[in-house]
């Protein structure tokens, strides 16, 4: 399972590759805006600068949302560097779009999935990545995980090689769950990967350990 951080934040983006772990990050236009991002010029370089941080794939989303827009919108992105993967809504100019890029081998993330109808679209118009969003089901009563578990299934079934990108996350749970529902890759802030590293258990051993090795080592 391949882990992106979900994150514009230079930072944070920073540690996690600095964790060795790391296989890209997604970015959304929330949280560029959340970094103080402002104009084309800014947002461009933004990703470039992300892209000289870490060495796998970069998802930056297009703000546009009719076909024409984003194909120029994505084009452009697509050619800032090699790891940009374009991301599109799954709107009807979104598919349009993403089947588009497929033709000219230009990647893409299908964001904003919240049904397995929707993942059907994407896989067959060639996405390189769906991404449904578990958390903000999650909050709406429905179940996030079930519906990364259904497209997995769908997907094997039918032999697309959309990747599932299990997206908006909230907690280590939610990526434990999406890993068992076998999600290709899954997208979190670095909090939750960090939060996979803890375990009472390990903090009182690894103290046991160090009073030994004191005593040892006197
Ligand atoms: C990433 O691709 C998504 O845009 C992101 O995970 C959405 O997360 P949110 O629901 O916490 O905004």
């Amino acid at each position: 399972m391949k882990f992106f951080v979900d994150t514009a934040n230079l930072d944070q983006i920073r540690e996690a590759e600095g964790l060795g772990v790391l296989d890209g990050v997604t970015t959304n236009p929330s949280l560029m805006a959340k970094e103080g991002i402002e104009g084309e010029n800014a947002i461009l370089q933004h990703y470039k600068d992300i892209c000289s941080i870490v060495s796998g794939d970069v998802s930056a989303e297009v703000l546009s949302t009719t076909y024409q827009e984003m194909i120029q919108e994505g084009t452009m992105l697509s050619a800032l560097h090699p790891q940009i993967v374009v991301k599109v809504p799954c709107t009807k100019d979104g598919i349009r779009a993403i089947k588009y890029f497929t033709e000219q081998g230009i990647r893409t993330n299908c964001t904003l999935v919240f049904s397995i109808g929707q993942a059907l679209l994407a896989a067959k118009a060639g996405a390189t990545y769906v991404s449904p969003f578990v958390g903000r089901l999650d909050d709406i009563s429905s179940d996030g995980v079930e519906l990364v578990a259904s497209i997995v299934e769908m997907y094997r079934y039918y032999g697309y090689e959309t990747q599932v990108l299990a997206a908006s996350i909230r907690s280590v749970q939610h990526i434990v769950e999406c890993m068992k529902v076998g999600a290709d890759v899954v997208t979190s802030p670095l909090s939750s990967i960090l939060g996979l590293l803890k375990h009472p258990l390990t903090d009182s051993g690894l103290a046991q350990f160090e009073q030994a090795a004191k005593k040892m080592m006197k």
